[in-house]
């Protein structure tokens, strides 16, 4: 240890400060603040449709450690740097020392010397938790195992592009109780709309997530195992793939259990007349959800995947102005 009052003393508490300005989760925000996030992402949407040149966020560096493989996330969160003014070291996650066991509280605080802010793609939220733990700028989740919280902020702009508003929908989930699920759950809560997820029995979403959302809940969050019940009187569904990246080897067998939850024509009639389709994509065409209402009027996976990118903006503008 440092003696203190010593300059080792003020170094070492440098090194592990511990900072509150990460996206780890949605549950660490209230509403106002996911609000924030779409408020400004929809702003940021139309200068740029306007034309404007964007530089605040000119000199600074992202890091992106990515442990996954991703299009959408990887590409509109560099995206979104570059169209902001700042620049991005891409690292996958055999590129660096982790894949040689560093301590991830020593990563953390090395990449804190050299960018102002760390994307995450990884397998484990511990991780990113670990990260935020030791990590001075921050830390913002692209996706783990357990959430995708900013895959939802865009997927809730969407919504209220098409609909206009969000609080008095019944929004439904058909399919596995995932790393989306989850993240659903916890924005149901926070934002106060309803939620019915339907998942075949054994892949349910996480059970503390749930207990927890729906303590503070103001709309129901229920589960059912029917997706004609979830999608009744719905005005929104929500479908991910069967199998998530870690799992494919249950690919076959998931096929076999989830098929009743394909999202298809027929699922859509049991929906309220003009219920909008999500899709995260990437899609398992006629896997999880049909070509044809992939493809078809009510599904908006493509305007979701662009919003990906004016919530990029939104994140990286708050978090690494501070202004969050
Ligand atoms: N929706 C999404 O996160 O896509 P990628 O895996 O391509 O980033
Ligand atoms: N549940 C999916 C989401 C992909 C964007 C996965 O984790 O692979």
């Amino acid at each position: 240890m440092y003696p203190a009052n010593s300059v080792g003393s003020v170094v070492h508490m440098f090194c592990v400060k511990i900072m509150s300005n990460h996206l780890l989760r949605l549950w660490d925000f209230k509403k106002e603040q996911l609000v924030s996030y779409i408020k400004r992402a929809l702003e940021l949407k139309k200068e740029s449709r306007e034309g404007t040149r964007h530089q605040q966020l000119a000199g600074k560096v992202i890091g992106m450690i990515f442990e996954k493989p991703s299009t959408r996330t990887r590409v509109s969160f560099e995206s979104a740097m570059y169209g902001l003014g700042g620049q991005v070291i891409y690292l996958s996650g055999r590129d660096t020392q982790l894949a040689r066991n560093e301590p991830l509280k020593d990563m953390a605080r090395v990449m804190a010397r050299y960018v102002d802010g760390v994307v995450v793609r990884t397998f484990g939220q511990e991780v990113v938790e670990e990260l935020g733990r030791y990590s001075n700028v921050p830390v913002i989740n692209a996706l783990t195992d357990l959430y995708h919280p900013c895959q939802i902020l865009s997927d809730i702009m969407t919504v209220l592009e098409v609909k206009g508003s969000i609080e008095d929908l019944k929004i439904a989930w058909v399919g596995d109780g995932n790393n989306m699920a989850n993240t659903w759950i916890e924005a149901a809560s926070r934002i106060g709309f309803e939620l019915t997820l339907a998942c075949p029995e054994g892949y349910d979403p996480d059970p503390a997530i749930l207990d927890a959302a729906r303590k503070e809940a103001v709309k129901p969050i229920s589960i059912v195992r029917d997706p004609k019940e979830a999608v009744k009187d719905a005005d929104v569904v929500n479908c991910d793939v069967w199998a998530s990246m870690g799992q494919e080897d249950e690919q076959d067998k998931r096929v076999k259990i989830f098929q009743p939850y394909q999202v298809n024509e027929d699922l859509l009639a049991a929906g309220k007349p003009g219920m909008t389709v999500l899709h995260c994509l990437p899609a398992h065409r006629d896997e999880e959800i049909t070509d044809e209402v992939l493809e078809g009027p009510q599904c908006v996976a493509f305007d979701q995947a662009e919003n990906k990118m004016h919530i990029h903006k939104a994140i990286l503008e708050m978090h690494l102005l501070g202004e969050i």
